[in-house]
């Protein structure tokens, strides 16, 4: 248990490295201050491209996919790695280098989840992935995945803590969407590949 604190404050310092703020600043732009004003992989494509999007993408999994490899090989055990993943994410979404705002932790939730099972992880992949082929929004496909996430842990009768941590997750990650939500609604989340426009 001695380890359980620094682990959980490595894992969210970890989570607290706003990639995709960064990268964007290297470019000269802000990613508050451009598209959806996330600091996330769905804004670095839509303001970058796509090889800084897959890179931003790839990191901020690993984000996640590190607390909990860390807390394994501390020895601490399934539901502390489950809770250093929480706190990777807690740190991706308030950062203290983005003034405690960041990203809406769709890839560090997915790398969490993954890390701790593969088998959720691969469906929550999967039904995420298609809705974002399917429909073209990031968002629809995020909130989508992460919801089956939750309702596969239970289907699965995976253990108390893991339900917990994905629906827990898949919670504040509906939460950070809002906005987007709000947009679907009115039909103006901009699609993936759709050109700029007025759409935020
Ligand atoms: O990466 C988060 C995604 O689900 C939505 O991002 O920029 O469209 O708000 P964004």
């Amino acid at each position: 248990l001695a380890l359980a604190l620094p682990a959980l404050v490595a894992s969210y310092l970890i989570g607290s490295v706003p990639a995709a703020a960064w990268v964007a600043r290297a470019r000269g732009v802000d990613i508050r201050k451009v598209g959806s004003g996330n600091s996330g992989a769905t804004n670095v494509l839509r303001s970058l491209g796509k090889g800084p999007a897959l890179g931003v993408a790839l990191f901020d999994i690993l984000k996640g996919a590190l607390a909990v490899g860390l807390a394994h090989l501390l020895g601490l055990g399934p539901v502390w790695a489950a809770v250093c993943g929480v706190a990777a994410v807690l740190g991706h979404n308030f950062s203290p280098f983005l003034n405690w705002r960041g990203g809406k932790g769709v890839a560090t939730s997915f790398g969490t989840i993954a890390a701790l099972d593969p088998v959720v992880g691969a469906v929550v992949f999967a039904v995420g992935a298609s809705c974002m082929w399917l429909t073209r929004y990031v968002s629809a496909g995020s909130i989508l995945g992460a919801l089956t996430g939750a309702a596969v842990s239970v289907a699965l009768g995976r253990p108390w803590w893991l339900v917990v941590v994905v629906a827990g997750l898949s919670t504040l990650l509906t939460w950070q969407h809002r906005d987007n939500i709000t947009r679907l609604h009115a039909g103006t989340e901009r699609r993936l590949g759709e050109p700029k426009s007025s759409k935020p």
